[in-house]
């Protein structure tokens, strides 16, 4: 059984232990009351055996054992114990007393039954001056253990109770500190959970422990981390809000102006630039959507093996004929495969969106290339045009979303770049903007190879 209260736990761990040792020391006590009760036991009965002792006299040649009735009395505590003796002469004759008791065997004193009682015997022997052959005599005294085991108990009780006591007060005391250490924790909850947090604040929790600032301190972190994510989704999806409704402004006035022509040259006109504005549009939900999918989360994670000479190849043949209606020449410098790891419908996205650029800013007559390498541990992507290139202070500006060169003519959404880092950065790889030989634009786009 596991237990998952860290009240109970720490309780157990404290109580437990403290418990096992009290028992251990219980035992111990109850031999050392134990002790205690046969030396008192033993004094007694040598008092006792003592003073009938003293009392055997030679009178007029015969010996004479009278029993003092205080060497009796001195066991009468209240446990109603019955007191045995006999007194013998050296050869075993019985002066007075029970003939059948034993006598103790061992010294000082044993323990026998008698008429169905435990006694506790003393046997003591002393010299009679002028008694003969008789000298020395032997005194035995036995007394029942109702006396003796009522003070074992009462020894042993009173440590009993004094420890339980210690093992209670020992348990309300961990309550109590845990009561007082578990606060802050409690306190952090409250806080977290408190209705009147709807933004995401960091926690505040007044007397919080050295061990639980760290998780305070993490949990503030994070609730940064995701204010700051919420806030950049915002502002995308305002801007992306704005950038849908300028095209779709457009679109109503070209609808109209189309509805109002009647000749119907000027109304094909209207329609055919409706149509471009439409395609637009078309082209910015799908970067939209193609951003959304390139960030992390977003898609299961795919680790596909994907060859870079390939995917490039297949992305050049659906864009030749722009190539070739513009008259740029648009080629793949290979040098066989390039495999790296990734997500495969992300990365040709990626090339894409680098070759689009290149034909759109590349002037009639220049020419694109794409070459993909395998240097060292890296597969290295440049694409390199012909075109005006991009000015090294808006190097940085150009990868954030929707930032497009003041100036660009043409009519694109300033995702492409965008998705370009999203993706290549999700691969583990990096992206830099170089100045080609003649002029344009190179984009060097490097990621770790895949072992083979
Ligand atoms: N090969 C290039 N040569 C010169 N300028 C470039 C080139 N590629 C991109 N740029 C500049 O960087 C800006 C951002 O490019 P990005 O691809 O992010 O957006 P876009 O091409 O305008 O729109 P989208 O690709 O989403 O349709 C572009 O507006 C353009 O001015
Ligand atoms: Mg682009």
């Amino acid at each position: 059984m596991r237990i998952n209260s860290l009240r109970l736990q720490l309780l157990a761990w404290v109580v437990l232990p403290l418990a096992g040792l009290v028992a251990i020391n219980l035992w111990t006590s109850h031999g050392s009351a134990l002790a205690t009760a046969d030396l008192v036991t033993d004094r007694m009965l040598l008092g006792s055996a003592r003073a009938i002792a003293e009392q055997v006299t030679m009178t007029d040649g015969v010996l004479d054992a009278t029993i003092p009735p205080a060497a009796i009395e001195m066991f009468d505590t209240g446990d109603r114990d019955s007191v045995y003796y006999h007194v013998k002469t050296a050869q075993g004759r019985l002066l007075t007393g029970y003939p059948n008791l034993p006598e103790a065997t061992l010294p000082p004193s044993a323990e026998a039954t008698y008429r169905d009682h435990r006694l506790r015997l003393l046997t003591f022997s002393q010299a009679v001056v002028g008694a003969g052959e008789d000298s020395p005599i032997t005194v035995t005294v036995g007394v029942t253990l109702a006396g003796h085991d009522a003070m074992v108990q009462r020894l042993w009780f009173g440590a009993f109770t004094q420890q339980l006591a210690l093992v209670a007060i020992a348990g309300l005391f961990v309550l109590l500190g845990l009561h007082r250490g578990l606060g802050p924790l409690i306190r952090l909850r409250d806080a977290v959970r408190s209705p009147d947090r709807s933004d995401l604040d960091p926690v505040e929790v007044p007397g919080a422990q050295s061990e639980i600032r760290p998780l305070i301190d993490a949990l503030n972190a994070y609730m940064a981390r995701v204010r700051a994510q919420m806030a950049s989704q915002r502002r995308f999806i305002a801007n992306a809000a704005h950038q849908l409704r300028t095209p779709l402004a457009l679109m109503s006035t070209q609808a109209s102006y189309a509805l109002r022509e009647t000749g119907p040259d000027a109304r094909h006109e209207a329609l055919v630039a409706l149509q471009a504005s439409s395609g637009r549009l078309a082209r910015l939900a799908e970067q939209l959507l193609t951003l959304s999918r390139a960030e992390p989360g977003s898609r299961r994670p795919r680790a596909d093996r994907v060859d870079l000479t390939e995917a490039a190849r297949q992305v050049l043949e659906t864009h030749a004929p722009v190539a070739i209606g513009r008259d740029i020449d648009l080629g793949l410098d290979e040098a066989g495969p390039v495999t790296v790891v990734g997500d495969g419908t992300m990365l040709r996205e990626m090339i894409v969106n680098l070759v689009d650029n290149a034909l759109r800013h590349t002037p009639p007559g220049g020419s694109v290339t794409v070459k993909p390498t395998a240097l060292g541990d890296e597969a290295v992507l440049t694409v390199s045009d012909d075109g005006p290139g991009i000015p090294k202070d808006e190097r940085d500006q150009v990868f954030e979303r929707f930032y497009r060169i003041a100036g660009s003519t043409d009519d694109g959404s300033g995702l492409g770049l965008a998705i370009v880092r999203e993706v290549v950065e999700n691969a583990g790889g990096r992206v830099t903007l170089g100045d080609g030989a003649t002029g344009g634009l190179v984009v060097e786009v490097r990621l770790p190879l895949a072992g083979s």
